[in-house]
């Protein structure tokens, strides 16, 4: 469930129609609802609510301070995967004993930047990165907490681009190596085994996946503990999925996976943390565009938008789906015409979908395309030297720019020219 309803035929985001804001801030804009980022927020902290826990927001699904911060003041903890991000997580104001730095290749400096900053924990990914990890710490006289990412090969069933749990992908160290691997950690002075780390994939819309890696990790916390290890926390990162279409998709719940993880490693006494990005951020947000024109092709008629794969870019990336509604709700019984609706970049790729059942529009109507709040603007670049998408929060009947669209004056300032030209 979401906050974007139709209200009197406008669709709104909380109390506020969308058709004001694109008024104000001028199309695209992405624009996020504050209740509908807690609701979710608070559906993982409830599911774990039996258990000692951390629900660690991976913010790279939507990273915006403003969003950062209203769920942090809910009490979310931050997985990081840069020096940038943890910088980001930080101007949020949230703590460093609440942020967890995820990711396989940490730099030196981002792992100085951890150590002296304040972490939570490393989730280490492979011996090399252990190895200067250790001589940071030592180097400046501290203790680096960490888990070690194993990979425990399952198959995660969704995009090949976004699995990451099998033997092939770059991720973790094989689960099979993991006891000669703590055994390397525990020797090491500027080191501090906590516990395991697992991750499988995003946007997993099956539970069985999630049982086969964590019933494996909870064997793996046996083997540690007899070997001699203080495992204490479990990170059982992000990816669960979310409905993508209103009609057909029904992912399982924040609540069943709750007892997935009660069920499979409950028992062991363990802190939980896990790391949601795409359940937290995506159905709380859209983007949303203007029609430039409608065109008719051979064949085929084209709604041409304001956006394009520059502001979002999943469609070309990993062939998704996401809904495109009007902004203004279609009159009851009116007659739907398939579209090919795409952006103004010259190339093919920039295509959102094909052969789309859409209302009549015309050039200057709104639409939203739904469950946008993930892995969109973050993934928004200035191709085309087409400005950063704007994003904006709604709360109740408030809303705010959270990120203004630079102007073309501010965008061309970047570039520095050599003094030979
Ligand atoms: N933890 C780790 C270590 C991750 O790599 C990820 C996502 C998450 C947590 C959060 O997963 P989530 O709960 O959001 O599924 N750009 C792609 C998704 C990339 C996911 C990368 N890792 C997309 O648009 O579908």
């Amino acid at each position: 469930m979401d906050h974007f309803l139709y209200r009197d035929g406008v669709l709104h985001a909380e109390d506020v129609p969308i058709s004001e804001i694109a008024a104000a801030v001028g199309t695209p804009f992405y624009v996020y609802s504050t209740a509908t980022l807690l609701r979710h927020y608070h559906l993982f902290d409830d599911a774990l609510s039996g258990m000692d826990h951390l629900v660690c927001y991976a913010m790279k699904a939507a990273s915006n301070q403003a969003i950062l911060k209203t769920l942090a003041e809910a009490g979310a903890g931050m997985d990081v995967v840069s020096g940038g991000e943890y910088a980001r997580a930080k101007a949020a104001g949230v703590p460093g004993e609440r942020i967890v730095f995820s990711g396989v290749g940490k730099t030196e400096e981002e792992i100085c930047q951890a150590l002296t900053g304040g972490i939570r924990q490393f989730n280490v990914e492979s011996e090399p990165e252990m190895d200067v990890l250790n001589r940071v710490a030592m180097s400046l006289g501290l203790t680096a907490p960490i888990t070690i990412r194993v990979n425990p090969d399952v198959d995660a069933k969704t995009h090949a681009k976004i699995a990451t749990g099998k033997s092939e992908n770059k991720f973790g160290i094989p689960i099979a190596r993991a006891r000669e691997v703590y055994a390397i950690a525990d020797a090491m002075e500027g080191i501090e085994v906590i516990g395991i780390d697992v991750h499988i994939g995003s946007q997993l819309t099956d539970l069985a996946p999630f049982e086969t890696a964590y019933n494996k990790v909870a064997e793996l916390t046996e083997a540690l503990r007899s070997d001699g290890h203080n495992i204490r926390r479990l990170d059982l990162g992000g990816g669960l999925g979310i409905p993508y279409t209103q009609s057909n998709e029904a992912p399982p719940l924040p609540t069943e996976y709750g007892a997935l993880i009660q069920r499979t490693v409950g028992h062991l006494g363990c802190e939980i943390e896990i790391e949601p990005g795409r359940l937290i951020a995506g159905n709380a947000g859209l983007m949303v565009s203007g029609v430039i024109y409608v065109k008719s092709g051979e064949g085929r008629d084209f709604l041409i938008l304001d956006s394009a794969m520059n502001d979002l870019i999943r469609p070309a990336m990993y062939e998704a789906w996401h809904d495109i509604v009007p902004v203004i709700e279609a009159e009851p019984g009116v007659e739907q015409a398939p579209f090919d609706i795409v952006g103004p970049v010259c190339e093919s790729g920039d295509t959102f979908a094909k052969e789309r059942m859409m209302p009549p529009l015309s050039a200057g109507d709104l639409v939203a395309f739904r469950s946008a709040g993930a892995y969109g603007a973050v993934m928004s670049s200035e191709y085309n030297t087409r400005p950063l998408t704007p994003e904006v929060l709604v709360k109740d009947d408030q809303f705010a720019v959270i990120r203004a669209r630079p102007t073309f004056d501010e965008i061309i300032k970047r570039d520095t020219i050599p003094q030979w030209l």
